[in-house]
């Protein structure tokens, strides 16, 4: 059995590493990879987004199954390039894609499916994007149309700084062509969690909660990140609250594809902000989140293999999946500047000591190796993951794993996790 994963973070190594323990004892290969993915398999020099060289890889190596990692590439066709090869690929095709690819197309998905979500307005003219937001008023959200590596969402709390993020997004072309269209949106309140599902191109199953941590500093302030931690399960996300997220949110955005004649398969990610009046989605990926994955996958009971090929094949069930009781947390150490420019090519030290904790997976992100030393290659660095009985006790082990690592500059945040002991439960 040979897996071929495409990407180069913390997911991809979490995911290459679920891979690696499955009982059908796969061969692994990752483009581009990472130092970590290069301990369990081989890495091959082909970036994400490089689609043609992707597919003439996977024409000639004919890998059993291709995980689809980051956005970029499924946005832009690499499942349906890979399909067309006679491939089993796990990610969805372009169309569906877009449900991440394009903000608007996502929105309309959601408003014709009747799904809980922001009220908004699309603008290609920041004259009547600006008219909209004076009536509206602050707070208020601005968000590019496309994608923009996780940056084009901006928070107003202000109408100056709302027609700032316009004029940033539309005039100076702060995003690129991904700025070009943007809404604005209503700024909606309460708890942040992410649900993600496996979906065969008819059933869905809902994975273990998390949440992540997107603002760089303690405390959730300072600029947005990739992600600087997360943790599952999410105790916000309470048993009653599942089917409401499965029926009208994974549920009727399903259907509405369907009745596009889209078919989804992969993994939905919704992000959802647990309001007053219910769950409301923030925004859909399709694909596993970056670092959500670093907590879920080590609290799955079962092989990935099987569910990956039941998502290929049509046939997923609820049965298939188990968890372990257990909490996971996930520290992102990243470089110093990041989220800004950042150095790269300093030495780690200490990997090996904090992996040897009990409990304690050191997944790599931005990392390579040079002159037999792993040394950092990107702005978040290491995600160093533990599991714990409890939710404290895997804060403490991650946070142990974390202190065992240095390399220069490197920092992460110091309160992962640590709202969430305050609540019990979560699934
Ligand atoms: P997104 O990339 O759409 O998930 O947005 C990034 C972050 O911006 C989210 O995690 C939220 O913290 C925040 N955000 C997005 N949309 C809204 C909204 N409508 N109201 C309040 N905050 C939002
Ligand atoms: N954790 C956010 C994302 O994967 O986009």
């Amino acid at each position: 059995m040979k897996i071929f994963v495409v990407g180069s973070g913390g997911r991809e190594h979490a995911l290459v590493w679920k891979l690696a323990t499955d009982a059908s004892c796969p061969t692994l290969f990752c483009a581009p990879g990472n130092a970590g993915t290069a301990e369990l398999g081989t890495n091959v020099a082909i970036a994400a987004d490089d689609i043609d060289g992707i597919v003439a890889w996977a024409a000639a190596e004919r890998p059993d199954l291709t995980v689809i990692g980051p956005e970029v590439p499924l946005c832009s066709g690499v499942a349906d390039r890979l399909i067309e090869e006679g491939l089993r690929v796990f990610g969805p095709s372009k169309r569906a894609a877009q449900l991440e690819g394009s903000k608007v197309f996502a929105k309309e998905v959601m408003e014709a499916a009747g799904v809980p979500t922001a009220r908004s307005a699309t603008f290609t003219d920041s004259d009547a994007a600006k008219a909209y937001i004076r009536r509206e008023g602050a707070p208020i959200v601005i968000k590019a149309e496309g994608l923009a590596a996780g940056k084009g969402v901006t928070v107003c709390a202000s109408v100056a700084e709302a027609e700032t993020a316009v004029e940033a997004a539309m005039c100076e072309n702060a995003f690129g062509e991904a700025g070009r269209r943007i809404i604005v949106e209503e700024c909606l309140e309460g708890p942040e969690a992410s649900i993600l599902a496996l979906v065969d191109g008819e059933n869905c199953v809902l994975l273990a909660s998390s949440q992540d941590h997107k603002r760089a500093q303690d405390g959730d302030v300072g600029p947005n990140t990739g992600g600087m931690g997360a943790y599952s399960p999410a105790p916000v996300v309470t048993e009653a609250l599942w089917p409401i997220i499965r029926d009208q949110v994974f549920g009727r955005t399903l259907a509405e594809l369907r009745k596009r004649g889209i078919t989804f398969k992969g993994v939905l990610y919704a992000g959802l902000m647990l309001t007053p009046s219910g769950p409301k989605v923030l925004e859909f990926n399709t694909r596993f989140g970056d670092p959500e994955t670093q907590v879920i996958l080590p609290r799955l009971a079962v092989d990935l293999v099987p569910l990956l090929d039941a998502c290929i094949d049509g046939r997923l069930s609820e049965g298939m999946l188990r968890w372990h009781s257990a909490s996971c947390v996930t520290v992102v150490m990243a470089a110093a500047g990041y989220p800004g420019a950042y150095s790269k090519g300093d030495i780690i030290h200490g990997l090996d000591a904090a992996s040897a904790l009990d409990g304690v997976m050191v997944f790599h992100a931005g990392t390579t190796v040079k002159a037999d030393q792993i040394v950092t290659a990107g702005g978040r660095v290491l995600a160093v993951t533990a599991l714990g009985h409890t939710l404290p006790d895997a804060i403490q082990k991650a946070y142990a794993g974390a202190d065992n690592i240095r390399f220069s500059g490197c920092w992460c945040r110091r309160d992962i996790a640590a709202k969430a002991t305050q609540a019990g439960g979560g699934i």
